[in-house]
């Protein structure tokens, strides 16, 4: 059997599946479905530090390829997150990685401080894609925001690593990363969900009570492909961080191709909504992929794609030019 562990950073993982922030509730809610053991880790929604009822509905509408949300961090906030939901994550089989959402340096500060003393954690993941409330950029699309963010917060997280999870709404997410890693992330979460917007053409109303949402699931998988490639060989593998993939992962096949761009590890969200077993799945498709690959361990894959060979004799595409 192939080796499946990963070390992120030093969080050691049984296997690179890892559930995805916002799409499976706050700790255990998933342990209906399956067995949390057979897994890498579970991400806890993005908490904040007041509580937040988050958008009016509609808030998540599906799309053809995918689906758009709009949830607007709707969360207990930190205290009740302290007190009921973190307790719930002693003894759990996986690791447990806990995200954190702000809109100013302040609450990520606050948060930050909480979480690395919290035992239950094993790793914070920074959440990116707020705008900070005193300037409205959002940190995570500009540079100079992220730096900034990230001189005050790192500071905050000394017992375990930090990853930061890109925006994909950015020109050069390439730049994001080089921001990140320069700042102390320990690892690069590529990424969050795309901007997007539906409208319903009968009605002529906006088919989110916010309009504006974030597209996720299979239809952003490739583009997300191409971002995790170029972060990975200009930023992540150079400066040795791992990179930790999302978005549109349904089969193992879709896992395999994120690990062959260069991820360390991989994560899913929409694809839990159509079945929440969907990771199991994935975990034992890539052990045996791993093994028909004739690799022992699967971090032998990672960043593994290369250039395709051109066949000897070329089939006969083009139409023959007649005279
Ligand atoms: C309903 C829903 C809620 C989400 N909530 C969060 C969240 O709280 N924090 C976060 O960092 N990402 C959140 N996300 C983004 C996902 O973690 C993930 O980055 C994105 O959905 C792409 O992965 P996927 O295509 O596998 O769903 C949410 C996504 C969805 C669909």
């Amino acid at each position: 059997m192939a080796d499946l562990s990963v070390s992120l950073a030093g969080l050691a993982l049984a296997n690179p599946v890892i559930l995805a922030a916002g799409t499976c509730g706050y700790v255990r809610e998933m342990a209906d479905a399956f067995d949390l053991a057979r897994l890498g880790a579970v991400t806890s929604k993005s908490i904040t530090v007041e509580s937040r009822e988050g958008n009016a509905p509609w808030r998540i509408i599906e799309s053809p390829a995918g689906m758009l949300n709009a949830i607007g961090l709707a969360n207990v906030g930190l205290q009740r997150f302290l007190a009921e939901k973190l307790p719930t994550a002693r003894g759990l089989p996986c690791a447990f990685i806990g995200s954190i959402a702000g809109h100013s340096i302040d609450e990520y500060v606050t948060l930050a401080n909480a979480f690395d003393r919290a035992a239950e954690i094993a790793a914070v993941e920074l959440n990116v894609s707020c705008p900070n409330t005193s300037d409205g950029l959002q940190f995570g699309e500009h540079p100079r925001a992220l730096t900034e963010l990230l001189a005050q917060v790192k500071p905050c997280v000394r017992t375990k690593p930090m990853f930061v999870k890109l925006s994909p709404n950015v020109g050069d997410i390439v730049a994001m990363a080089h921001a990140a890693v320069a700042g102390g992330a320990q690892g690069l979460i590529v990424a969050n969900t795309f901007g997007a917007m539906a409208i319903d053409v009968e009605t002529r109303a906006f088919r989110l009570s916010r309009q504006r949402g974030g597209l996720s699931g299979p239809g952003i998988h490739p583009i997300v492909v191409r971002m995790v490639h170029d972060v990975y060989h200009s930023v992540a593998k150079p400066a040795r961080v791992p990179v930790i993939a999302l978005g549109g992962v349904c089969n193992w096949r879709d896992a395999a191709e994120f690990i062959l761009a260069g991820a360390s590890a991989v994560a899913m969200g929409t694809a839990l909504f159509i079945d929440p077993r969907a990771p199991l799945r994935v975990v034992t498709g890539l052990e045996k992929w791993c093994a028909q690959q004739g690799c022992a361990r699967i971090d032998e894959l990672v960043g593994a794609a290369r250039a395709a060979e051109l066949p000897n004799v070329l089939p006969n595409v083009l139409p023959t030019v007649r005279a």
